[in-house]
Parts: structure tokens; sequence; C-alpha cells
């Protein structure tokens, strides 16, 4: 009985352990769809029971939340985004090689900013501040892996998008570039030989650039503000507990994943609200129904070349649905009648209405989860990052159509939108689409929200650690084996040769 009633309170001690514990998260990137998915992620663990305490640009500011603590960096963050003009260098035009120093660069700068923060840095040299879990966001700079070590916890990468190439690596992912490439790529299915050649190409001069270039660096602004005794940051990076990455293996190529990367998706996505009163209105007095236009918050339509508004609006003139463009400025100048512009709008809940017949998008991560959710036909104008392979994916599956936006005309443009919102397969498409990404066991933020504890009860997830990590590169590629298999048989043939020929003209010799 004693021995029973000890396991029950031991039960219950280990139980209001896990309940109890303490999680920082930092998220770096000042953007408003990154960080769309990465709020319910702090919301939900501090709902549980934990502590956390989130360093964000995008508070999220419930006064509910009692046990969410937010440090704001969104005055220096956004900043730096803004200085180096991210919507302009992510550009489609740019050649992979070009941005991700870009990245790195200002992903240094975050961080520069973050650990430079008075309130943060209180947090970090305060040797009363314990932490059971960090989760910090992971884009190409693993500099931030290092508070894992700095306060002796776990960490967890997240990201809002897939995890481009180093990080797959750090986890230990294979990632033969025969098949795989950068997401600024957008290769897909099975890769041309020329693509196969860009992408090797790329592989080895992104392997040679971090080996030699940036990690040294990023490991130098971590031990900068962290401690000179922290570990080699590369191998930080390798010693992560798990990666959240938001990589549904439909939309993106499936790959093999190493037990510790899970994926997810449609973190954001929220039931659909009424829509405000105006708003409703607007579309719901829409005779042939209406268009909805955004470009989102990175790109924006006050940003994209004056050529292509003015194509649009000329495109725009000539439909017979009403638009609804969200657009960043009080005035539009030569706005056609039938459309109406809004500086912001509340996309989910209007992708949610009947009325609306297509949804024309840059085709970001995040608006693209949301026309899912809705079933809503896309036409899609990519700019920027991984929208040129959202787009070009989301097309093969027959529920976007695809628009150059260097070489379209108002023809096509108009052309496109009718077929968008006429043609009822983009919509059964969209259907079936939806019903496939959907049809899992449990909510991704179910699944990460368990991911994350477990990293906290078992204080790591070592016992998963992938060989595929540590394994030598000439050794994964079984250089020394084709050398012995190669070599043994080559030199087996020449003693072979020498003995016959030799003999022969000892013999010749003779004669
Ligand atoms: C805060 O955490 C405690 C346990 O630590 C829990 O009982 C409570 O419900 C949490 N409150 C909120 C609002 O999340
Ligand atoms: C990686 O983690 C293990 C155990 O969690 C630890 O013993 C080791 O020192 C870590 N390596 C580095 C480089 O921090």
């Amino acid at each position: 009985m004693k021995v029973l009633v000890f396991i029950y309170f031991f039960g219950i001690f280990l139980i209001s352990q896990n309940k109890c514990a303490r999680i920082l998260c930092v998220f770096q990137m000042p953007a408003v769809s990154h960080q769309a998915t990465f709020k319910p992620i702090s919301r939900t663990l501090s709902l549980r029971g934990h502590k956390v305490v989130a360093v964000t640009p995008h508070p999220i500011n419930d006064s509910n939340l009692t046990n969410l603590t937010e440090i704001d960096t969104s005055k220096e963050t956004y900043e730096i985004i803004f200085r180096h003009g991210f919507e302009f260098f992510m550009s489609k035009e740019d050649p992979v090689h070009h941005k991700i120093p870009k990245i790195f660069a200002m992903y240094d700068e975050f961080a520069h900013a973050i650990l430079n923060n008075s309130q943060f840095k209180k947090i970090c040299n305060d040797p009363n501040q314990k932490f059971d879990l960090i989760i910090s966001q992971i884009y190409v700079s693993p500099i931030m892996f290092a508070l894992g070590a700095k306060l002796k916890a776990p960490i967890v990468g997240v990201s809002s998008m897939g995890g481009w190439q180093g990080t797959h690596i750090a986890a230990g992912n294979p990632n033969p570039p025969a098949l795989y490439s950068e997401m600024f790529l957008p290769y897909n299915g099975e890769l041309t030989f020329y693509e196969r050649l860009k992408s090797t190409l790329y592989f080895i001069w992104s392997r040679l650039y971090v080996y030699w270039v940036a990690m040294p660096r990023c490991d130098k602004i971590a031990k900068q503000y962290l401690g000179e005794d922290l570990p080699y940051l590369a191998d930080l990076e390798r010693n992560v507990s798990a990666i959240f990455l938001n990589i549904n293996p439909i939309l993106y190529t499936p790959r093999p994943m190493v037990p510790t990367v899970i994926p997810m998706s449609f973190m954001h996505i929220q039931k659909p609200k009424p829509l405000p009163e105006d708003i409703r209105e607007i579309i719901e007095t829409a005779k042939n129904g209406v268009i909805y236009f955004s470009l989102g918050s990175n790109v924006k339509s006050v940003n994209i070349p004056q050529r292509i508004r003015g194509l649009l609006m000329e495109a725009f003139a000539e439909l017979p649905y009403k638009v609804l463009w969200k657009f960043e400025k009080e005035e539009l100048p030569g706005k056609p009648d039938n459309v109406v512009i809004r500086k912001w709008l509340p996309q989910q809940d209007i992708l949610a209405h009947p009325n609306i017949k297509a949804f024309i998008s840059q085709c970001g991560l995040q608006s693209t989860e949301e026309a899912i959710d809705r079933e809503m036909p896309m036409v899609g104008i990519p700019f920027i990052a991984d929208q040129e392979m959202n787009s070009v994916r989301l097309a093969k599956w027959g529920v976007l159509r695809h628009v150059d936006y260097l070489n379209t005309t108002k023809e096509e443009l108009v052309r496109t939108i009718k077929d968008v919102a006429e043609n009822p397969s983009y919509r059964s498409n969209m259907k079936n689409l939806r019903a496939l990404l959907q049809d899992e066991p449990m909510t991704s933020l179910d699944r990460v929200t368990w991911w994350a504890e477990y990293v906290i009860r078992h204080r790591g997830t070592r016992h998963l650690r992938s060989p595929t990590i540590d394994i030598e590169w000439h050794k994964y590629l079984l250089l020394d084996v084709f050398v012995v298999l190669i070599g043994v048989p080559a030199l087996l043939l020449l003693l072979i040769f020498r003995f016959v020929f030799g003999k022969k003209s000892i013999k010749m010799k003779k004669e």
C-alpha cells in the first residue's frame, strides 16, 4: 500500500515537473507571416502551464496569458530589415548564392540586436534564471543555438518555412543535390541535367561558404555575447534536440528525415470569424462575385514595380467582378471603379466567404495555407523567397494558375483570372488537396507541443541522434570503400597483365 501511495505521489510529482517547465522562445524575424507560425507555439505552451519567456518582434500582448512574458524587439529588428531592403534582395531574379550571404548578414544583425537587448541580457546573465527548454527560430544562422550551451538547456529549432540546406545537414537529413536543392531554386520532381549541375555547384559552394566564412563569423558573435568558453557553434548546431519545419511533404518534395525533424503546417489557421460590417457589405453586394487580391505583408502592393501595378489595374478594369485589394496606402491613382482598396483586411475570414471567386496571391507559405484551408482557387504572382516554388507546385496540383510578372500582359491576366474564377476544376482540386493535406492523426500544434514537452521530459534527444550527423563526409560517400573496391581489382589486373606479358617477353627473348 505504502509503495502504491509513493508511486502515486511520485507520478504526480513527475507530471507536475513537466507542467511547470520554464521555456525561453527566441523568434528573430520581424515579419507578420513568420511570426504567425510561432505565436501559437508560445501561446499554447503557456496555456499548458509552462512559464514561457518569448523574445519576439510581434508580442501577442494578451493579458489573459498570465504564464507568458514577452520581450518586444520590434524596434531594433524592424530597423534592420528595412535597412537591408529584404523584399528587394529576395526577389526571384537575384541568384541564390547572392541571397544566402545577405540572409546571413541580416541574421548577424538580428543577433547583435537581440543579444544586446537590455531586458534579454538581464535574463541571459542571471544565474537564477533556469530554463528547461529553449525554442529558437532557425533560418540559415545558428547563432541563437549557443543559448542552449550558455543556459544549459536543450534547444529546439523552429522555422516558418522549410529548412535551408545547412539545417537539414546539421540535423542529419540526407541531402543529395540530385534530389533536394535549396528552396530558392524552384526545382521540382526529377531534376534535369542542367538543374542537377546547378544544384551540385550550389551544394559545394554553400558547404564551403558556411565552413570558411559564415560559421566562423556566427561563432564569433555568439562568443562575444555569451562567453568565449562556449563550444564551436557548428557543434552546437549539430546538438539541437529537435527541429520543427513548416514542410508538408505533399506541398514540398517528400524527403527522408531523421526522427527529430518534425513537420508542421497550418499552424496559424483559425476558425472563420464574422467579417467587419463594411467588408461584408462590399463582398455581398457584388453581383458577379469578388476577386480578393493581396501580396502579403513582406512584398506589399505599394512596393511592386509600377509597370506590373499598372497592368493589374488595367486588367482589373476589364473584369466583371469586384476586386478587393489589400493596398497599403490611402490613395491609388487611376483606381478602376470595380476595385476597392483597404490597408488591411482579415484575410482568413475573407477567404472563407462564399462570394469570393479567386485569390490573387504572391504565394507566401502562410497565404497559401489559408487558401488551401478555405478551398479557394488561386492566381499566383510570386516575387520573392519561396513564393516561386510554392506557386509552381500548386499549379501542378491544378489549384492555381501561375503568372510570371516579368513577362505577363494585360490579356493574359484577364484570361487567367477569369479562368480561375469560372472553371470549377480549380475549386474541386483545392477541395481534394485540402482533404489530403489535413488527413493527419493530430494537428501540427498538438504534435509540436508534444515534442517540446518530450524534449523537456528527457532533457534532450541524445538517444535519437542519427549517425548521419557525425559521420565524416568521405565515409558517408564511401570514398574509402570505393578506393578499395576499384583499387584492389585494378591492382590485381595490373599484376596479371605484367605476369602474362612479362612471361611472353621472356619467351620472345629466348626465341
Ligand atoms: C499558468 O500556469 C499554471 C500552472 O503553472 C496553470 O495552473 C494556469 O492555468 C496557467 N494559466 C494560464 C492563463 O495559462
Ligand atoms: C552535446 O550534447 C551532449 C549531451 O546533451 C553534451 O554532452 C555535449 O557536450 C554537447 N556538445 C557540445 C559541442 O555542446
